[in-house]
């Protein structure tokens, strides 16, 4: 598993602001959708692409265009979805489904509680949105179900995360092609498996608090 973590210093600038916990919501989805922009830039340097020949004012020239099929992007419910927007605008050509997962926070174990998403995803190349790679359960679900329904690499794109629970996420997926981006590189979990420093429960941050 090939690990980047964004380091610049205006992805660090809006996720000190993401941090606070006196930022409201209008301004934290703001944020998460701009830090999504710039991570978006990094996640995508391996997107397939295939030449074209087109014609400019001035002379024929060859360029290249997002090849078939069309990437699949996965937002991961709820918190993933903060980040869809940020995404789609970089790759609107993209196709979108859906995963909803809930850590059940006795257990610390991810539930799955929607699915929509392609029967088949051969040959797919798939962008999985979730901002919290906390004990990385969740994460690790979502990757074993797309190589299960035939995707040939996936890219996770994370806010934050913790080396010692990215060191088991790798762990998991062994010799399959994944990528991981994150924005930074938090210290560990709390005795709640909450990341330190972190920013808090981004679901309910983005949306307020549900039981
Ligand atoms: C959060 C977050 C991740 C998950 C990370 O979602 O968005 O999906 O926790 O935790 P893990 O790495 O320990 O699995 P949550 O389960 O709180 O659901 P929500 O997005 O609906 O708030
Ligand atoms: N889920 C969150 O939203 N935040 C954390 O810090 C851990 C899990």
């Amino acid at each position: 598993m090939r690990v980047v973590i964004a380091d610049h210093p205006l992805i660090t600038h809006k996720l000190t602001v993401l941090r606070d916990k006196t930022t409201p919501p209008p301004t934290f989805r703001l944020l998460v959708d701009e830090l999504m922009t710039l991570l978006a830039y990094e996640a995508t340097r391996e997107v397939r692409v295939e030449p074209v020949a087109i014609e400019t004012p001035v002379a024929p020239t060859t360029g290249v265009r997002i090849s078939q099929p069309a990437p699949l992007i996965v937002p991961i419910l709820r918190a993933g979805l903060g980040m869809l927007d940020g995404m789609v605008k970089m790759v609107p050509t993209a196709e979108v489904g859906f995963l909803g997962m809930k850590r059940n926070e006795e257990t610390l174990e991810p539930e799955t509680y929607a699915e929509r998403l392609p029967d088949d995803l051969n040959g797919r190349q798939c962008f999985v949105l979730d901002p919290m790679l906390a004990t990385g359960g969740s994460l690790a679900a979502a990757i074993d179900f797309l190589f299960a329904r035939g995707a040939v690499d996936v890219t996770a794109i994370c806010v934050l995360g913790t080396p010692e629970r990215i060191a088991a996420v790798r762990k998991g997926v062994g010799d399959r092609e994944v990528t991981l981006v994150l924005g930074a590189l938090d210290d560990g979990l709390n005795e709640q498996a909450y990341i330190v420093p972190g920013l808090g429960d981004a679901g309910d941050r983005l949306y307020g608090t549900v039981d």
